[in-house]
């Protein structure tokens, strides 16, 4: 099973499952973005051996006063991480909640940081009627079946890409619960400045925004990420965090990344025109696509296919690509996998070997083969 250890991206995994060179896999199961790394991260990198005898600054003071400068806030409202995966098992640790809530399907570590703690775990079901988006309704019936004082939400939300109403958040804010929003993809949104809460964060003691650099910048081996919050709060925690955790290499990656504009207009640009013509190849396969507003696509199997989204994944890895089974994420089934977008030429054979999977199983006939 790919995600043998909970995670897309795992090329270790897939070679053992699928007998092929980690190196010869068109990885669509991790959602980075396919113009990065920056060139940047070479350049640091040549120049990194410097560094190695020291010590890493300890607060990461460059990046945090970069950050700051990025989203207008104090730099003691950001506190710098070993990746948003270390920030969300921090947050959940300092907050010790009573009842947490997440809206699944999700990103899986809410859960399990929250699984980790005495907490307990409200897991409300997303509806397939509102393409899984967070609605009105959902928060209510939250609010109403549990005395959660802590919600875990993703803002583009895992799987399905869709972005959370900040109006919503403000709801459960106003009820007198902490809410994190997991803004780990927010950076591949044109619209962020309507729908990221990163500011707010800043100025609200009970609401918390993580934000990662790995996925955007592409560099997710190196592990870097961030939270905003008020700074009492962020005092708080970063009293709770291991020391160094955010090693020099790391914090000198994340100072150059930032530094470079024109990145992030290319990706943006990728992006906008990526998207919409593989949403339509997939379309003319007869897949479902939900709508997303980031880099990765959540995907219902055609009607007459008959496979099961863990044979598909088997067979296309079987051809050297990675896709995510949907059927692992709570609140979804055998009938949804999640894919990247990746550049035009790896769209392509994407799609080729998706054919060439459902022509094998002979299940569909229609024009889209
Ligand atoms: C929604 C979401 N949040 C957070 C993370 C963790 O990101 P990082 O690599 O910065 O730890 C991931 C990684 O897949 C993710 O999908």
């Amino acid at each position: 099973m790919l995600e043998r250890y909970g995670h897309g991206g795992d090329l270790r995994t897939a070679e053992e499952c699928f007998g092929l060179p980690s190196s010869s896999f068109l990885d669509f199961s991790s959602n980075m973005n396919p113009l990065g790394p920056p060139d940047a991260v070479r350049e640091t990198l040549a120049r990194y051996a410097v560094y190695i005898d020291r010590y890493p600054d300890p607060v990461s003071r460059k990046l945090s006063a970069m950050l700051s400068e990025r989203h207008g806030v104090e730099e003691s409202a950001i506190l710098i991480g070993n990746g948003a995966a270390e920030l969300i098992d921090l947050v959940v640790r300092g907050l010790r909640p009573r009842t947490a809530a997440v809206a699944v399907p999700c990103f899986s570590e809410y859960g399990d940081a929250i699984r980790k703690t005495e907490a307990a775990l409200y897991e409300g079901r997303l509806h397939e009627a509102d393409h899984y988006r967070l609605e009105k309704r959902w928060v209510e019936k939250a609010l109403e079946q549990t005395d959660a004082n802590l919600y875990m939400l993703g803002s583009p939300n895992n799987p399905t890409g869709a972005l959370v109403e900040p109006d919503l958040v403000k709801d459960l804010l106003a009820h007198g619960a902490a809410v994190v929003v997991d803004e780990a993809f927010m950076d591949f949104v044109p619209e962020e400045e309507s729908y990221s809460l990163a500011h707010e964060a800043s100025q609200t003691h009970n609401l918390f925004v993580i934000r990662s650099m790995t996925k955007f910048y592409s560099i997710p081996g190196i592990r870097l990420g961030y939270m905003l919050g008020h700074p009492e709060k962020i005092a708080e925690l970063r009293r709770l965090q291991v020391p160094w955790s955010v090693n020099s290499l790391a914090q000198s990656i994340g100072e150059a990344v930032l530094a470079d504009e024109a990145f992030v207009q290319n990706s943006m640009r990728w992006l906008q025109e990526e998207r919409p013509w593989l949403m339509d190849q997939l379309e003319a396969l007869g897949f479902h696509v939900y709508s997303s507003k980031t880099n990765y696509l959540l995907l219902r199997l055609p009607n007459d296919c008959s496979l099961t989204s863990t044979e598909l994944q088997g067979m296309l890895g079987l051809k050297g690509v990675l896709i995510r089974d949907g059927s692992r994420f709570p609140g979804l089934d055998e009938r949804h996998i999640r894919i990247a977008v990746k550049l035009r030429e790896q769209n392509e054979r994407l799609i080729a070997a998706l054919k060439a999977c459902i022509w094998e199983q002979g299940g569909i006939t229609g024009d889209g083969i």
